[in-house]
């Protein structure tokens, strides 16, 4: 059986104490479309701005909380289940919260989305399967190509294209900056940063 904690601490209490509401920003794209490189300079950029702001990224769960999962349909819905209920868990106690996961499915986005009960918003960011392989950060392309991984998304495995993401960013033709530039106007819309007057320190 399923049993609420019921949370003394009411969304106003963390809103006044962090400026601003919580919220989950979510970037989905192939590997090596850039998801981490814009989590990590969005993070920096709205901690500098004094957001309470944290990034999750997937490949850094699979190391320890998903490290017993693989690369199944299964294994990878689990896989956004679980980080899309680590994100509401922060972002309901006033976190910015910004995920970046291939997060493949648009059923387990979407399921992710409705379940977040804070302002959610989807990135598809996107690259072609051919600048992604050229780009090959981590050099998981060149092993695909020799057998060497298999259910790899977008060559072994299918990506499923987000058909209404809130923001699309083309990172083949954008420049990193460019790219920030827009994610945090969607920031600033989602979760805006309310400037506190001296007066009420
Ligand atoms: N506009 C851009 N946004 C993000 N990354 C970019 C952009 N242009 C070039 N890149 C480069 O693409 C690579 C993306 O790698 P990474 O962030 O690890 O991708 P992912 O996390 O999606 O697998 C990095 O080497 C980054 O410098
Ligand atoms: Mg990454």
């Amino acid at each position: 059986m399923y049993t609420r904690i019921m949370h003394e601490l009411p969304t106003k209490a963390h809103q006044t104490r962090y400026g601003h509401p919580g919220a989950i920003i979510w970037l989905t794209g192939l590997s090596g479309a850039g998801k981490s490189t814009l989590s990590l300079n969005l993070e920096r950029r709205l901690f500098e701005q004094g957001y309470f702001v944290t990034a999750l990224d997937g490949d850094e769960l699979r190391e320890d909380l998903n490290a017993d999962l693989g690369f199944s349909p299964s294994d990878r819905t689990e896989n956004v289940r679980r980080v899309a209920a680590v994100a509401r868990f922060m972002a309901n106690r006033g976190a910015l919260v910004i995920v970046s996961l291939i997060s493949p499915f648009e059923e387990d986005r979407q399921r992710a989305r409705a379940a977040s009960h804070v302002p959610f918003r989807l990135v598809h960011v996107d690259a072609s399967l051919d600048v992604c392989q050229r780009r090959d950060p981590k050099g998981f392309y060149a092993r695909v190509a020799k057998g060497g991984i298999q259910q790899f998304t977008g060559v072994t495995s299918p990506y499923e294209p987000p058909p209404s993401p809130d923001l699309l960013l083309k990172t083949g033709e954008l420049s990193i900056a460019a790219c920030i530039d827009r994610l945090v106007r969607l920031v600033e819309e989602a979760a805006p940063l309310e400037r506190r007057t001296p007066q009420e320190h």
